[in-house]
C-alpha cells in the first residue's frame, strides 16, 4: 500500500475479542513503511499484551494518562498532534458512548478528544449491542462530529450469535486509509475557493447594514477542502467563528473588499460562494458618526453580485462555480433561476424559514440543483456532514 509509506498512524486498541486482529493492522501497517504507535485500553490489555504490540510497531505501547513517563516524552496533547490519523480498532460500544459524550477519562478517549486529525473508527461488537438504540444515535452523532466509520461487517460472532457487529478485516480497514491518503495526494494539485460569513456596509464610521449569516456552513467546507488536500482560500466576512489554520484565510468587511480578494486569488478548479453578501450599500456614506439630530436619509445602491461576476468572467472562472441559495418560499424556482441566471453550475438550497436549520444552526438541509442533472435532496445533518458531502461530488467532478 504506498500511500500509507511514512505515513504517521495512531492505533487505538479497545477491548474485544477482535483485538487480535489490531495485531494484523499493525503488520500491515509496518509492512506498508508507515510510523505506527499505539494506545491500548485498560481492557484492551486482557485480550492482548503490550509486548506483542511493541514487538511489531517498535514503539512503546502508550496506556496510561497519569504516567509521569509518558507525559515527559510525549504527552496526550503531542500524541494526537503526531498522528497524521488516528485509527480506533477495534471500537467498543461503551468507548463510542464515550466519544460521543465528550468524555476524557483515559488515555485514549483524552487523546481523541484533543485531536484535530481524520478519525477512523471500526467498531465490533455483539449485534443487539450494534442494533441498541443508543449505539444507534451515538454513531449518528459521531458521524456528525466528522468521524468516519468503517463497518461492521455482518458474520458469526464470538459470542456464537449471528449478525451484524464483526469488526471489518484488517485488509478492508486499511484500504479504506490508504484511500484517504490517496485522495488527499491527489487532489493537491487542485484549488478551492470559498466566501463565508456575512458583509458589512457602512452607513457612517460605526454603523453597518449587515445580516445574520453565521459563515459556518461555509468555514465547514473550506476545512473539508483543506482536509481532504486542495489548496483553499477561505474568503470570510466578519463572523465569530475562530480563523482556520492550514489554509490562507483572508477576513474582509465589504462587498468591494470580498470582491476584489476573490479576484485576486483566482484563478481556481472550484470556487463556492457561500457569503451572505450585502445586495445594497450606501451610497451617501457619512465619514463621521451621524449624530441624532441630523435629518437620517439612507440612499442605497445595489452592490456588486461577486458570484455573477466571477460566474461570467472570461478567463477567471473557475471550472466549477458553485452558488448557494438561502431561500424562505419558493426553493425550487429560485435555485432553478439563480442556477440559470448566476451561470453556476450547481446551486446548493437551504431553506431558511426552519430556525432549526440554516443561519446560525449547526445544522443544515441542502438540495443541489444540478445544470447537467436531476437534483439532489439530501436530509438533514450537521454542517460538517454537510461540508463533507458536498466536497465529496466536487471530487468526484474535477476528477
Ligand atoms: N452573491 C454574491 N454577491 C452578491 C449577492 C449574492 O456573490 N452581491 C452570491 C451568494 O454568495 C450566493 C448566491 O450569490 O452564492 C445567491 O445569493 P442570494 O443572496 O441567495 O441571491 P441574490 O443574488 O441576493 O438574489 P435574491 O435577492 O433574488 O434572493
Amino acid at each position: 500500500m504506498k500511500n500509507l509509506l511514512n505515513k504517521k498512524i495512531l492505533l487505538i486498541i479497545c477491548g474485544g475479542i477482535s483485538a487480535y486482529k489490531s495485531l494484523e493492522i499493525i503488520r500491515s501497517l509496518k509492512k506498508s513503511n508507515a510510523q505506527v504507535k499505539t494506545i491500548l485500553t485498560k481492557s484492551a490489555k486482557k485480550f492482548i499484551t503490550p509486548l506483542s504490540v511493541t514487538s511489531l510497531s517498535k514503539e512503546k505501547v502508550y496506556d496510561d494518562i497519569f504516567s509521569v513517563e509518558n507525559e515527559s516524552e510525549m504527552d496526550h496533547i503531542s500524541l494526537s498532534r503526531w498522528a497524521d490519523l488516528i485509527l480506533v480498532a477495534p471500537i467498543t460500544a461503551n468507548t463510542i458512548s464515550k466519544l460521543s459524550s465528550g468524555a476524557s477519562d483515559d488515555l485514549a478517549s483524552t487523546v481523541i478528544l484533543a485531536s484535530d486529525k481524520e478519525i477512523y473508527l471500526a467498531p465490533a461488537m455483539n449485534v443487539r449491542m450494534w442494533e441498541h438504540q443508543s449505539t444507534k444515535e451515538n454513531i449518528n452523532k459521531l458521524k456528525n462530529y466528522g468521524y468516519k466509520i468503517i463497518g461492521p461487517d455482518i458474520g458469526d460472532m464470538a459470542c456464537g450469535e449471528f449478525g451484524k457487529g464483526k469488526m471489518s478485516e484488517p485488509n478492508e480497514i486499511l484500504q479504506q486509509i490508504e484511500l484517504y491518503f490517496k485522495n488527499k495526494k491527489n487532489n493537491k494539485k487542485f484549488k478551492a475557493l470559498v466566501t463565508a460569513g456575512p458583509t458589512r456596509e457602512y452607513i457612517d464610521p460605526v454603523r453597518f447594514i449587515s445580516n445574520q449569516s453565521s459563515g459556518k456552513q461555509g468555514y465547514e467546507i473550506a476545512k473539508s477542502f483543506r482536509d481532504n488536500g486542495f489548496e483553499t482560500t477561505l474568503i470570510s466576512g466578519q463572523t465569530n467563528l475562530d480563523p482556520i489554520s492550514g489554509l490562507n484565510f483572508i477576513k474582509v468587511e465589504t462587498a468591494q473588499e470580498m470582491f476584489d480578494q476573490t479576484i485576486k486569488n483566482l484563478p481556481a478548479d472550484v470556487a463556492i460562494f457561500t457569503a451572505a453578501v450585502s445586495d445594497y450599500k450606501v451610497s451617501n456614506y457619512k465619514n463621521k458618526k451621524i449624530k441624532k439630530k441630523e435629518n437620517l436619509n439612507l440612499s442605497l445602491e445595489k452592490n456588486i453580485d461577486i458570484l455573477n461576476n466571477i460566474s461570467k468572467h472570461n478567463s477567471l472562472r473557475p471550472k466549477l462555480t458553485i452558488g448557494f441559495a438561502a431561500e424562505t418560499n419558493d426553493i425550487v424556482d429560485n435555485s432553478l433561476r439563480k442556477l440559470e441566471e448566476k451561470n453556476c453550475d450547481w446551486i446548493i438550497a437551504n431553506d431558511v424559514s426552519d430556525n432549526s436549520i440554516g443561519f446560525d444552526s449547526d445544522e443544515n438541509q441542502i438540495s443541489i440543483f444540478y445544470k447537467d442533472k436531476k437534483n439532489e435532496n439530501l436530509k438533514k445533518m450537521s454542517k460538517s456532514l454537510v461540508a463533507s458531502e458536498i466536497v465529496n461530488r466536487v471530487i468526484k467532478k474535477l476528477n
